[in-house]
């Protein structure tokens, strides 16, 4: 089998933290979402693996390489614009030449890997497989309705009167039926070739469509909420490794990851309270990390209090008054108290669409 990964799209303008980046790099327990499905596929058998890029190729490329570090092997494949998930499929049947494959989108986060998902696939021999999951806002999704034995009969791409709330997960199975699928659709009315489209051609051309319904699935929506519930989720399931350099002065409770390799992170009378995730070369000195915190590499934190946050790389946070809490804190940003400070005020240089809020 082989794998393909749609990475493509436009740069995203949805908020700071992706103005100047993919949206399949943004990190979840500092890792990139991306990776983690490239290394499902992996873990399920699959190394040959297609990714399809656009607008953002070179940010992929200079993050991904060639696989060997995933232990795949990575083919990229352009897309001249994101005409749709069912175009990118189009693009790659060279690629894929009749073997059965993945498309995993890549910025969908599957907290359970697919490795049982292949593995029923090809048991079952059906032509293709769709994952479905419930969620409380199925006209933001493509939308299954099925029928009472549980066969799919109808897929919807982002209804206004959705009629289910089964939506697709961005993980499907396919044989290469779905070439002449992609091939007989036409473009939406917002001009994309939709997937959905293509899978309902396979529903009403006999072929064999298999519905899977799981949880703990996660996608990018934008929101920060959600992007710290997925952080969360992961650094649950994560597994403590490492030992920083620490002081007598500083403790680490609970299940806490240190990244770079032994002594790379240094507690300085501090407490570092997993699940919590701390990169490569940090320092933490007078302050308190609390759960559910990824600070990435690089950064410096002195005198601060933080938990349910996600830290990008290279930031400095220092002796800020009250606890940092539920916050998204973005490249080589510096948040300093600074009482020499004349007028006695506030002072941000802060980005377009950023949101700040200030507890007293
Ligand atoms: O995430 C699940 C949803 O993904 C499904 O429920 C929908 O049925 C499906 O159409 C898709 O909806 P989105 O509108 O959310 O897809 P989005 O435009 O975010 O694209 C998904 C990924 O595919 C993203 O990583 C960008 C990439 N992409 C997208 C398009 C349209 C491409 O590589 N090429 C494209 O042409």
């Amino acid at each position: 089998m082989k794998g393909l990964i749609l990475s493509g799209g436009k740069g995203t303008r949805l908020r700071p933290l992706t103005h100047t980046s993919a949206k399949q790099l943004v990190p979840v327990a500092n890792k990139p979402v991306l990776f983690y499905g490239i290394e499902s596929l992996v873990a399920a058998g699959i190394t040959e693996i297609g990714i399809v890029v656009g607008d953002t190729h070179a940010e992929i490329e200079a993050a991904v390489g060639d696989g060997t570090r995933f232990g795949a092997h990575v083919t990229y494949i352009p897309q001249d614009a994101p005409r749709g998930l069912a175009h990118a499929v189009l693009i790659a049947e060279t690629f894929l030449a009749g073997d059965r494959f993945v498309m995993y989108l890549g910025d969908n986060l599957l907290q359970r890997g697919i490795t049982s998902l292949v593995a029923e696939y090809l048991s079952l021999g059906v032509d293709c497989e769709i994952l479905l999951t419930k969620v409380p806002n199925p006209s933001s999704f493509g939308v299954a309705e099925l029928d009472s034995s549980g066969r799919v009969v109808r897929l919807v791409e982002k209804p206004k009167e959705p009629r289910s709330d089964l939506a697709l997960v961005g993980v499907y199975l396919f044989n290469d039926a779905v070439f002449e699928a992609v091939k007989a659709i036409k473009p939406s009315a917002r001009g994309e070739l939709e997937i959905t489209d293509a899978i309902q051609w396979l529903v009403d051309n006999g072929n064999s469509v298999k519905a899977h319904l799981v949880s703990g699935w996660w996608k990018d929506t934008g929101k920060a909420e959600d992007m710290l519930e997925a952080n969360r989720t992961v650094l649950d399931a994560a597994e403590p490794l490492g030992e920083p350099v620490a002081d007598d002065l500083s403790r680490v409770e609970g299940k806490v990851v240190f990244e770079g390799g032994p002594g790379s992170v240094v507690l300085v009378d501090s407490v570092v309270r997993g699940p919590a995730i701390l990169g490569a070369g940090t320092r933490i000195e007078r302050s308190f990390v609390g759960p559910y915190t990824a600070i990435a590499a690089g950064c410096r934190l002195t005198g601060v209090e933080i938990e349910n946050s996600i830290v990008w790389e290279g930031s400095t946070l220092e002796d800020v008054p009250l606890r940092i809490s539920d916050s998204l804190i973005g490249r080589n940003v510096v948040i300093k108290r600074r009482p020499e400070m004349r007028p006695k005020a506030h002072r941000f240089l802060v980005g377009d669409n950023s949101e700040i809020g200030i507890g007293e």
